[in-house]
């Protein structure tokens, strides 16, 4: 499964490290998505072509590589894995496509490609939302065969609906634009953050994890508490690049929380101080995995690429 990760691996070696497993993770993500999201020849034609437009062809696929890391942590099989996987990323691309409506965000860009309102029209980009969320439950309900008994998908599908509503993501987005002109506190902004990015991250952890139902308690709290830490470090980070990145290189319109006027860690803190703290959180992450061996060598490197990447 490749070489192990230590924690102090500099910059280079984390990103280098996850060559070992992502090219494979993705392809198998890309496949599963394809398969699952209706064929564009089926009514309604627009409808479908705007979901597969929405879902596939671009994306850094995180979450369903958390789902496949903490799955390799804990030696499954990775046909196990693939319907979890799917109904994250269902769910995060529904949520962005939301998210870039004129009521939200206001965003023509995504992923390097005119966001789906602009390519289709506002009503399409409402209903592809629609339809991809009630389709990441049902890729739970009905996975591979292979996969987990009857409990552990109620379990799954109760653990990603919390974290998709409103007292998950949705919330957070309900947080989030309640905040523009706004000055929050740390903690205000904080909680904005766990809700916003962070639940849909700690759900994809939780669901690889609860593809083992016989895991062991203590590590199942230390997994949790590795994707909360690397949930708030994903937004810091996130917040971070919309100051610095460029919007050649993000895919997104750059500036964005500025122009808006959204709370942001470096708006509160500062950059410097902003990536302080997103270290700190990728150091208690890497602590929270100390009991684990080298199956979860991905999920190390990916706590480290998190407040690396530059997209
Ligand atoms: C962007 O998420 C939106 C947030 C939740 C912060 P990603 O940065 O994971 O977006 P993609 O999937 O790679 O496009
Ligand atoms: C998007 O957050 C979060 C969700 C879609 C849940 P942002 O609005 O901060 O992220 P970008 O900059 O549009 O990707
Ligand atoms: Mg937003
Ligand atoms: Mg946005």
């Amino acid at each position: 499964m490749g070489k192990p990760v230590s924690k102090h691996s500099n910059p280079k070696n984390a990103a280098e490290a996850l060559n070992a497993w992502l090219p494979a993770y993705r392809e198998r993500i890309e496949a599963a998505l394809d398969a699952i999201l209706p064929d564009p020849e089926t009514l309604p034609f627009d409808l479908h072509a705007a979901m597969r437009y929405a879902v596939l062809g671009g994306g850094k696929r995180l979450r369903p590589v958390l789902v496949y890391a903490t799955g390799a942590a804990l030696k499954l099989d990775y046909r196990q894995l693939d319907g979890p996987a799917v109904a994250v990323e269902l769910i995060h691309a529904y949520s962005l496509v939301h998210d870039d409506l004129p009521a939200m965000d206001d965003d023509d860009l995504r992923r390097g490609r005119p966001t789906c309102h602009k390519a289709f029209d506002e009503a399409t980009a409402i209903l592809v939302g629609d339809a991809l969320q009630t389709l990441a439950f049902r890729s739970l309900a009905e996975g591979d065969a292979a996969n987990a008994d009857a409990e552990a998908r109620l379990r799954m599908i109760a653990s990603l609906s919390l974290a998709s509503g409103s007292r998950g993501m949705v919330g957070g987005q309900a947080m989030d634009l309640a905040s523009e002109g706004r000055e929050l506190t740390l903690a205000e902004l904080e909680d904005l953050h766990i809700h916003k990015t962070g639940a849909l991250i700690r759900a994809s952890v939780m669901l690889g994890a609860l593809c083992r139902p016989d895991i062991d308690r203590e590590l199942l709290e230390r997994l949790d508490r590795y994707a909360k830490c690397i949930g708030l470090a994903f937004q810091i980070h996130g917040d971070i690049l919309d100051v610095e990145g460029s919007t050649e290189e993000l895919g997104k319109t750059s500036g964005a929380d500025a122009r808006h006027a959204k709370a942001t860690y470096p708006g509160l803190l500062g950059l410097a101080e902003s990536r302080e703290h997103a270290e700190l959180l990728v150091e208690r992450a890497l602590d929270a995995l100390s009991p684990f061996d080298g199956d979860a060598d991905c999920l190390r490197a990916l706590a480290r690429y998190i407040v690396e990447r530059r997209h």
